[in-house]
């Protein structure tokens, strides 16, 4: 594949700048919103509350405005909780905001099974009352009270759901274990546009003075670099020569350290990761760990890559228990791969075949679908939907560079044809 793809804002970035917009009465605007199907989904849950949620059109299909001026309902519905388990990243700012919140509870998904359970936890500590009843968390609070919360175990949304709460809470918060992840330190730069007092996102100890009153602001989402990630690797895998642009290469710094272990070439720019994949490949392990480890949301891609390289892999998951549903579509395809617990050993490098295969996750998905760009003959992947979760027009984009796809079932609208307001 040869030429230029464009890397789209962070969906993981947006979802919890959106969820803070609850935060205020005044319009918080986001730039470089992806267009994927669980900011959708966000647009549905924040509307249902009784925000307005402006999405742009034509120029500015990438700007949403929101403004949760009137929360009539303060609610996450379990209809829409179990269409996106991000959705639990309402329950600190309706509490803070309105007093109450009423979030469904998840439950488990393929990866494995995601308790709230720290949320919860964490929000007690700054004084919430919290009951479950029917599958939903009940909290009330006169006003959040700052507290110290030590995080058991880290956790990104966990870690935002808090760090919103606290901006309105009286009085100040220390947070200790925190995720560090990129997104959470692009959360704390919108929530100090609009006005809160944060110091230390991005770090292991967030502090938080609250405050009485949040305002609106105006925010730009930092790059996908999980989507920029698997493009790396669909160009190393082609033998391509492509450059991802308008991606932020501090945040891949050890993706890439490792594909250079495995003999992918790079070379960077300001915004751009130029890929040169013309191997051969060797095998190299990975763990995958909070950030800045190596991401879990990469892992299944890198499999997809291991399986091309010539020797043994292991990948061990270290975050989610269930993270291999890629395995055996992959071995359907040729691939040699076992599974010991949570590692799977690679052994490459094999020759892939094209097969009709099933996502059954957001990167499991993309791991097949690159597994499929160097499968001899043509391939067919079912429930794509779960790639559109994540990845903005993946086909389109993947098209512009050289690859051979089309979809052929269901298919997002494109675009917003008109403005809507909900
Ligand atoms: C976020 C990302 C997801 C990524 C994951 C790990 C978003 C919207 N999603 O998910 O793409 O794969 O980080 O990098 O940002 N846990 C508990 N109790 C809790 C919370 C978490 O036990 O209350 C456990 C989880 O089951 C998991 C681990 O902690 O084993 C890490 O999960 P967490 O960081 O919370 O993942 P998410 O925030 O859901």
């Amino acid at each position: 594949m040869l030429g230029t793809i464009r890397v789209s804002g962070a969906k993981n970035a947006a979802l919890p700048a959106m969820a803070a917009a609850l935060l205020t009465d005044e319009p918080v605007t986001l730039e470089n919103i992806p267009q994927v199907r669980d900011i959708e989904t966000t647009r549905k849950l924040l509307a249902a509350m009784g925000a307005e949620v402006e999405l742009g059109y034509g120029r500015a299909q990438h700007r949403t405005t929101i403004c949760a001026r009137n929360l009539t309902s303060p609610e996450a519905s379990y209809e829409l909780v179990k269409q996106m388990r991000a959705s639990s990243l309402v329950l600190g700012p309706l509490l803070a905001r309105c007093g109450r919140a009423r979030v469904s509870l998840p439950g488990g998904c393929a990866i494995g099974a995601r308790p709230i359970d720290l949320h919860i936890k964490g929000l007690e500590q700054l004084g919430a009352k919290i009951t479950q009843d029917h599958g939903y968390v009940e909290a009330t609070a006169d006003r959040l009270k700052g507290g110290e919360i030590s995080f058991e175990k880290i956790t990104v949304t966990g870690t935002e759901d808090l760090l919103m709460a606290a901006t309105l809470a009286d009085g100040e918060s220390v947070l200790h274990n925190c995720a560090r992840e990129p997104e959470v330190a692009d959360l704390a730069e919108l929530l100090n546009k609009m006005g809160a007092l944060i110091e230390g996102a991005g770090t292991p100890t967030i502090r938080v003075k609250g405050v009485g009153k949040l305002h609106g602001a105006k925010h730009r989402i930092i790059p996908d670099r999980i989507e920029a990630g698997t493009f790396i690797i669909a160009g190393a895998l082609t033998g391509g020569d492509m450059n991802i642009a308008g991606c932020e290469p501090a945040h891949l710094d050890v993706l890439i350290a490792k594909l250079h272990e495995v003999g992918v070439k790079t070379a960077q720019s300001a915004d751009t990761v130029r890929v040169m994949g013309d191997g051969p490949f060797k095998a190299s392990d990975i763990i995958t760990q909070e950030y800045p480890g190596f991401p879990t949301d990469m892992q299944a891609q890198y499999m997809a890559l291991a399986t091309q390289a010539e020797g043994t892999s292991v990948i061990t998951e270290n975050i989610f228990e269930n993270r291999f549903m890629h395995v055996s579509e992959l071995m359907r395809m040729g691939a040699n791969i076992r599974i010991e617990g949570r590692r799977a050993i690679v052994r490459g490098k094999t020759p892939l075949s094209a097969a009709a295969v099933l996502a059954s996750d957001l990167r499991a998905s993309a791991s097949l679908l690159l597994a499929a760009l160097v499968a001899e003959g043509e391939s067919i992947i079912d429930r794509v939907y779960h790639i559109d979760r994540g990845y903005e027009h993946i086909e389109e984009k993947l098209k512009g560079v050289g690859a051979q796809i089309r979809r052929i079932g269901e298919i997002l609208p494109k675009k917003a044809a008109a403005p809507s307001r909900v």
